[in-house]
């Protein structure tokens, strides 16, 4: 005879239950023998109930057969469970099902588990491959159940909200032409054409282009995106975006489309999101917070020192950055910073000089006045002026970096304004706070060394027209219509009105360097729909997978996707990238290079 159907959750019963017969499907999250009695935790995921098991068996089951069945369980067996809900004598104020207990009266084992490689606990010491290998077992863990909860949460919320404001969700290729732009494509080879590759999409970009130009007006898609790059904790080598593309928009129009998304989402989670979202531009969020994703949930803004020590220094590292044209002296300050030892303060020049500086100056601010790893060139007058602009007060610490380029010196500011915040503990209960940003006004391109431009985006975001009117006088002038959405120190988006004109599309290949061969070759199929009526257009990409991380307080992306690689690339769990048979090859028309061995890409 088989057992009765599942007629609650075990995580949904509450004293409200109190007297009705229950039937619970689940794992068992841990056996305890009081000798007379065993408790049984049974745990699906909704949460877990506690199960009581007595030997002298009940009504329905006078026999101690029960009992004996209950003594065989051990962690991570499935079982069917039934009884009766009862108050606890021991309440569990932790536990959502703490204030009951179910009364068992018989239990069907339906899958033993041999003992799991790491215990299924909350608070586990696996390492993370051991986690990865078994992930399963990992993803039983209530944490990770309630992110991946979470995940379909904001998915279906982003639907809906599209769906309502009359965007369709259009699905484009897996399978595309590979455009090596920005990362590196992973690559299909093609058994029908051999020699010839499908690249998986490092986003839909161009197809989205392509659909404003079909007539489709809204568009939107929760896309699976893959680039094979080097993988950061917030970076995967395939994640998902929340990709959107509009007709006829302006800037105003896409932010706000994508703040009420985002305000839906948040809200849904019953999390809050402040509106509208702060504008910084990128030079103000360069030079205030030395980064173009700035974690505004602090303050330590970085002063720039630049003018008001111009004429009053011989200084060296000063006067040579006074010299340049784009040269930045700037400072943080450390509120009580003026007490760190000189190791302390040796890990912030060490720190400043990997992302290039040449050295660091300290102040540390006292009652008698100004202390300096400088004072040698710096009077007690300048000494002043700095303390009294940065608005440091005594015992604070004054860091200041000088470099003749100002982007350079203002990334070094803000990789110390980061660390002078992790020390600080500035952070700390602030998981759940967010201080969302639009950065605006990027510049479209970027120099490189040997004075060729790169783009800073992509190749398809129109240029500011006040600027592109003035191209001629320098291209690092110009402003992309380019904007970033930024939250918590991450790049949650990105996205920019369009060119949709064939000519202006063509010179900024010319410009960056594309030869027309080149231009037709991986673009031409956009560049010949340009020719058709294509109405402007814009819009943006979110990284789905980010704000799952914002919205569930966690800092590691493999947490919010259920099967993640490693920063290696591999899945440990399935053993992918593998070796695969000689015949699949063939067919492909692939050999593989002498003095390739299967473990090179370990
Ligand atoms: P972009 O390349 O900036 O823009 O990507 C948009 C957003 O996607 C997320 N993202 C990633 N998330 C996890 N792992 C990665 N490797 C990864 N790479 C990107 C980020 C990022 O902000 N087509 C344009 C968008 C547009 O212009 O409409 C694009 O893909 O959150």
């Amino acid at each position: 005879m088989s057992f009765e159907r599942r007629t609650h959750m075990a995580g949904d019963i509450r004293s409200a239950h109190i007297g009705q017969r229950v039937v619970l499907k689940g794992w068992v999250d841990g056996v305890r023998d009081m000798g007379g009695v065993m408790f049984l935790d049974v745990r699906d995921r909704s949460g877990k109930a506690q199960c009581i098991v007595r030997p002298q068996g009940n009504a329905t089951d006078p026999s101690d057969r029960t009992y004996e069945l209950a003594r065989k369980l051990r962690n991570e067996f499935v079982i069917s469970v039934a009884g009766v809900v009862r108050e606890r004598s021991n309440k569990n104020p932790k536990l959502p099902t703490g204030d009951i207990e179910v009364e068992v009266e018989k239990i069907e084992i339906l899958n033993a588990s041999e003992v799991p490689p790491f215990e299924v606990k909350e608070d586990t010491t696996a390492n993370e491959d051991l986690r990865l290998k078994y992930r399963y077992l990992d993803l039983r863990r209530p944490s990770l159940q309630a992110i991946i909860a979470a995940r379909h949460k904001i998915v279906k919320s982003i639907r809906d909200y599209f769906d309502e404001r009359g965007f369709y969700e259009i699905e484009t290729p897996i399978l595309m032409k590979a455009t090596p732009e920005g990362a590196r494509d992973f690559l299909v080879p093609s058994r029908q054409h051999p020699g010839s590759f499908y690249a998986l999409p490092q986003s839909p970009q161009l197809y989205k282009q392509v659909l404003m130009i079909a007539g489709f007006d809204r568009y939107f898609q929760i896309a699976r995106c893959f680039r094979d790059e080097d993988l950061r904790a917030d970076r995967q080598p395939e994640f998902t975006q929340l990709d959107v593309e509009m007709s006829f928009p302006d800037e105003g129009m896409v932010y706000d489309v994508m703040e009420n998304c985002l305000a839906r989402v948040w809200s849904n989670l019953g999390l809050t999101l402040p509106s509208p979202f702060l504008q910084l531009s990128y030079h103000e969020a360069m030079s205030r917070f030395g980064t173009d994703k700035p974690d505004l949930r602090y303050g330590l803004e970085i002063q720039t020192l630049t003018e008001m020590v111009r004429g009053k220094t011989e200084f060296k590292p000063f006067t040579d950055v006074l010299e340049k044209r784009l040269g930045v002296i700037g400072a943080v300050v450390a509120p009580g910073g003026g007490a760190w030892s000189r190791k302390q303060l040796d890990t912030l020049t060490d720190l400043a000089k990997v992302y290039g500086a040449s050295g660091l100056i300290w102040i540390k601010v006292a009652a008698e006045g100004c202390d300096s790893s400088a004072k040698k060139f710096l009077s007690d007058d300048l000494l002043r002026d700095i303390r009294s602009v940065c608005g440091a007060r005594e015992g604070d610490l004054i860091l200041v970096v000088s470099h003749p380029k100002w982007e350079r010196a203002y990334t070094i500011l803000g990789a110390l304004r980061t660390e002078l915040a992790k020390r600080l503990e500035l952070l700390k209960g602030k998981e759940f706070e967010f201080a969302p940003a639009w950065i605006t006004n990027f510049p479209m391109f970027s120099e490189n060394e040997d004075g060729t431009f790169t783009y800073q985006h992509h190749p398809f975001a129109a240029p500011n027209t006040h600027d592109w009117a003035r191209r001629h006088e320098g291209l690092g002038q110009v402003r992309g219509r380019v904007y970033d959405i930024v939250m918590n120190g991450y790049e949650l988006g990105s996205g920019s009105i369009r060119i949709h004109e064939r000519a202006m599309q063509e010179e900024v290949f010319d410009l960056l360097g594309h030869t027309k061969e080149q231009q037709e070759e991986k673009f031409g199929f956009i560049l010949d729909a340009f020719k058709y009526g294509a109405p402007p257009h814009g819009g943006m990409a979110l990284g789905i997978d980010r704000i799952v991380m914002l919205c569930c307080g966690t800092d590691n992306i493999r947490d919010v996707i259920a099967f993640p690689k490693t920063t290696t690339m591999q899945n440990l769990m399935d053993g992918s990238p593998s070796v695969v048979e000689a015949r699949q090859l063939a067919e492909l028309k692939i050999q593989i290079a002498a003095g390739i061995t299967k473990d090179m890409n370990i």
